[in-house]
């Protein structure tokens, strides 16, 4: 079959993956075709055990896989053939000299531009969809343009704001599709190339077209501006759990004010995923190197709270189990950043495991996605842990639950049984606040809800 155009994108994680997966869905006319330099990555995208669970996912690709959706190794084949380059590899926090814990780290990116300008032969449309700092796209052009060869690359932005768990959705319905072009002849033919794309299933009056540097930094603040909603919910539940306040009540009655809005008012031990923290650190860096001091201390305060709240968490747990967790068993239900996600990155689950193991503490995790993922992120330090599938079997024997995700089969496990298998005093700190705390309480836990007074059963002296 004859394409009409051939798209390629460059990292098949968990962006370029669905992103791509969805496009060959909408567009059969297309030919999509994913790289990366994780060879094991590609061959399991080829197989029946894809490299990331996301719901849907699996379908879609079954689908397309082999028509117009492609996962390939070979860069310079593909570099060459595409007419549209995605990229979207990692730009993760740099861990080393100047910005260290701050900036984001490009080198991912550049290596890319790099391999683009060697192996193009003919004129490309660039998008970035990896998150980037404001004016990264300066950088690329720069770049590509570099020892000219007479070939034309065109940068646009195109971030991306799907939410893992739900990102199939979310691409299939977007709130809005942010395409980000140069005000030039060729800038807005490759936008509009570009928005022929999203039109397939994307209503017009969705598809928001602007500066290439509002785009990229647009997409800085939104992730800035949900992290701060979880932030700003979860600075009010020590209060909550000090004064009698219910913040589950506090968080209705606030967010029925239809300024605000109920969306990401829930409170938790804190968030996670990849992105929030990398992307608030990324603007606080730019910000301060602008010299905007108070504007970055602002959204710094965001992932403050967040390693607060985390922390506070735990100490919570040490001080309700008699100031000692050496030797005690602790099971944790769920190790994934949310619900319907194997991802673990920056999860507070791994804050918690850590913290606990420091404590001495003995756990047993489970998650019925994110084992794998867990065993890695504790590796060298998992001498005391288990990994268990079966929450039940998790849970048996051990002094205290701490659910860290918000996966739906905890709300429906019969605690009566658990309660029954476990040492006592039991203990539950509900960090999603997800499971029917009076009902605990009467069966004999110790409860210990996120920003509500806790329900402990006072031993007799
Ligand atoms: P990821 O780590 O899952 O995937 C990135 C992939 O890029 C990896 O498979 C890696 O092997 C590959 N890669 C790195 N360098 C490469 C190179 N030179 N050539 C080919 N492949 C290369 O990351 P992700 O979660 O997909 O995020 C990608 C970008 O999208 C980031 O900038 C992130 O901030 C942004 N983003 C992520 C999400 C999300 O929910 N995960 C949502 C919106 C935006
Ligand atoms: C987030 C954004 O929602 C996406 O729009 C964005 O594209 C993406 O980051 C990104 O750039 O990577 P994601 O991290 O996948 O998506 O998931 P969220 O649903 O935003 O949750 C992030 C964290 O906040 C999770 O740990 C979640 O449990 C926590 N959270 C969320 C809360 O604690 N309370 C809430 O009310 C909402």
């Amino acid at each position: 079959m004859e394409f009409k155009r051939k798209i390629l994108c460059i990292g098949a994680g968990y962006v370029g993956g669905i992103t791509m997966a969805v496009i060959a869905d909408k567009c059969p006319e297309y030919k999509v075709t994913l790289v990366d330099i994780d060879h094991e990555k590609i061959d399991r995208w080829n197989s029946d055990r894809l490299p990331i669970f996301e719901p849907g996912l699996d379908e879609i690709v079954k689908r397309r896989r082999g028509k117009n959706l492609f996962f390939v190794k070979d860069m310079e084949r593909a570099i060459k053939e595409a007419d549209i380059i995605f990229v979207s590899v990692n730009t993760p926090t740099k861990e080393f000299g100047i910005g260290a814990g701050m900036a984001a780290d490009l080198q991912f990116w550049e290596k890319t531009a790099r391999e683009i300008k060697e192996y193009a032969e003919s004129d490309k449309i660039i998008v970035e969809k990896s998150t980037l700092p404001v004016r990264t796209a300066s950088a690329m052009e720069r770049i590509l343009s570099s020892g000219n060869k007479g070939i034309h690359f065109e940068i646009i932005s195109n971030p991306e704001f799907l939410s893992e768990g739900s990102a199939v959705k979310d691409l299939e319905e977007p709130d809005r599709v942010l395409i980000g072009y140069k005000d030039t002849p060729s800038g807005k033919k490759a936008r509009d190339e570009i928005i022929e794309i999203y039109a397939h299933w994307v209503p017009r009056e969705k598809i928001i077209a602007s500066n290439i540097w509002s785009s990229e930094l647009s997409k800085l603040v939104a992730n800035a501006f949900l992290a701060q909603r979880v932030s700003s919910i979860n600075s009010i539940t020590p209060l909550c759990e000090i004064t009698g306040a219910d913040i589950s009540e506090v968080s209705y009655a606030v967010g029925t004010d239809s300024r605000i809005g109920s969306k990401f008012l829930n409170p938790s031990v804190g968030f996670g995923g990849s992105c929030f923290k990398k992307d608030i650190l990324n603007l606080v860096y730019i910000c301060r190197y602008y010299g905007l001091n108070e504007v970055a201390d602002y959204w710094e305060g965001v992932v403050k709270i967040n390693e607060y709240q985390r922390e506070r968490f735990v100490r919570r747990m040490l001080d309700a189990m008699f100031h000692t967790l050496a030797n005690k068993k602790i099971c944790l239900f769920g190790f994934a950043f949310k619900a319907n996600t194997d991802d673990t990155r920056e999860s507070s689950a791994i804050y918690v495991a850590k913290r606990l193991i420091e404590e001495r503490a003995h756990l047993s995790i489970t998650d019925p996605k994110a084992l794998e993922n867990a065993k890695k992120d504790l590796k060298g330090i998992d001498v005391n842990v288990k990994y268990i599938e079966d929450p039940y079997e998790a849970a048996k024997g051990c002094d205290a639950i701490a659910v860290m995700t918000e996966w739906d089969i905890y709300r429906e496990l019969d605690y009566e049984r658990i309660y029954r298998d476990m040492r006592k005093p039991a203990f539950i700190f509900d960090g999603r606040n997800i499971l029917d705390h009076k009902r605990l309480f009467e069966i004999g836990f110790n409860v210990y809800p996120i920003g509500k007074p806790e329900l402990i059963h006072h031993e007799p002296y």
